[in-house]
């Protein structure tokens, strides 16, 4: 099979198009045909090294795929040969085949095609999952999110509409904000030339934000979690910016704010029948027009690399999938 190859942890510019042997499923595995995948920022961090989960050389970058199952391996009831599925990764999804553990693979829909299936579970599944169990975001609350045109930031907003919130989307330049608001934002904020602090206290008034959702870490968390009101939370997502920010634990104290980490990975395997329900949620949400993932790109696995170079220096807007 085709894939992209990652031999060595030197970034996107190491990674290769080449052959790899079709693989076997092993217990509990199923091998899926990948008609579409979808990049994410841990791909950019896993093929330099720096990402949590190491995976041993050589792989093939790809978190989320959509596709058919063409083999089943020994224990395996569901899914089934010819089934079309959503499949959670981890790695490998840049390829032609991919392995997928059969506990981590869900029917594909019906009414959602391939692209769409591999471009919102993980995701949409991180949105949902930090504004809804670890936020308990509410109806009428204001929801700020930080790195709002890329993909949990998109998501996020989404949710937040769907949940009731208004949503306030920060990032780097009025073509991203554009995005935001075509995927439901009430107010936006580029935070590399407004005052990110005294914009978001403007907007929110008096009570101030409720929620924040931070995708992105570096200089912007600080003024968005003191921009917060009473009892506001503050979710930890992820550090795109590259620098995980150290914040004075007073200003947790005043007000009784809550800062909340999100690991949504972990809590799908801890709590299975929480991430099932959330995702049956967001399907409905996805066929009733709500949510809808803002593929901006498609490439084939020649272009994953690009791609990936791109994610990495904040060019890349919403979702890009790779059909192989
Ligand atoms: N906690 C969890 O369970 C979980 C789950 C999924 C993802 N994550 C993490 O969440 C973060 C965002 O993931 P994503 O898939 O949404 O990423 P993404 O689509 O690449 O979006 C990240 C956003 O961060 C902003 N950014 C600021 N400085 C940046 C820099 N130096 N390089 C790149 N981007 C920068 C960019 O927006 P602006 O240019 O507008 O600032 C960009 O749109 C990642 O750290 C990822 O690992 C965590």
């Amino acid at each position: 099979m085709k894939a992209v190859i990652c031999s060595k942890l030197e970034g996107p510019a190491a990674l290769a198009v080449g052959e790899l042997p079709d693989p076997k499923p092993g217990p509990g595995q199923v091998v899926v045909e990948v008609r579409a995948a979808s990049l994410n920022f841990p791909d950019a961090l896993m093929v330099r090294g720096m990402y949590q989960v190491k995976p041993p050389l050589p792989f093939s970058p790809g978190a989320e795929l959509a596709g058919i199952v063409r083999a089943v391996g020994e224990g395996v009831e569901r899914p089934r040969v010819g089934d079309s599925v959503i499949g959670l990764s981890g790695h490998g999804a840049c390829a032609q085949l991919c392995v997928v553990d059969a506990a981590r693979t869900m029917p594909l829909p019906e009414g959602i095609g391939f692209d769409d299936a591999a471009a919102f579970a993980l995701t949409y599944g991180t949105a949902l999952h930090a504004l809804r169990e670890v936020a308990n975001l509410q109806p009428g609350e204001t929801l700020a999110v930080l790195g709002a045109s890329g993909g949990t930031g998109i998501a996020a907003i989404e949710c937040g509409k769907a949940m009731g919130a208004r949503v306030i989307a920060c990032a780097s330049s009025e073509e991203k904000l554009a995005l935001c608001r075509k995927h439901g934002a009430d107010e936006t904020i580029d935070y590399l030339k407004e005052d990110l602090r005294a914009r978001l206290d403007a907007i929110a008034g008096k009570k101030g934000v409720d929620v924040v959702f931070d995708a992105v870490g570096g200089p912007h968390s600080e003024p968005a979690l003191r921009a917060t009101g009473w009892r506001g939370r503050f979710l930890v997502i992820g550090f795109a910016a590259g620098e995980i920010p150290k914040l004075p634990l007073n200003l947790a104290l005043l007000k009784e704010r809550q800062i909340l980490g999100v690991y949504w990975g972990d809590w799908t395997r801890k709590d299975p029948a929480g991430h099932a329900r959330n995702m049956k949620d967001l399907v409905a949400w996805m066929l009733a027009g709500k949510v809808r993932p803002a593929i901006t790109e498609r490439v084939g696995l020649e272009g994953v690399a690009d791609a990936i170079a791109r994610m990495s220096d904040r060019k890349v807007l919403g979702k890009v999938v790779v059909n192989p």
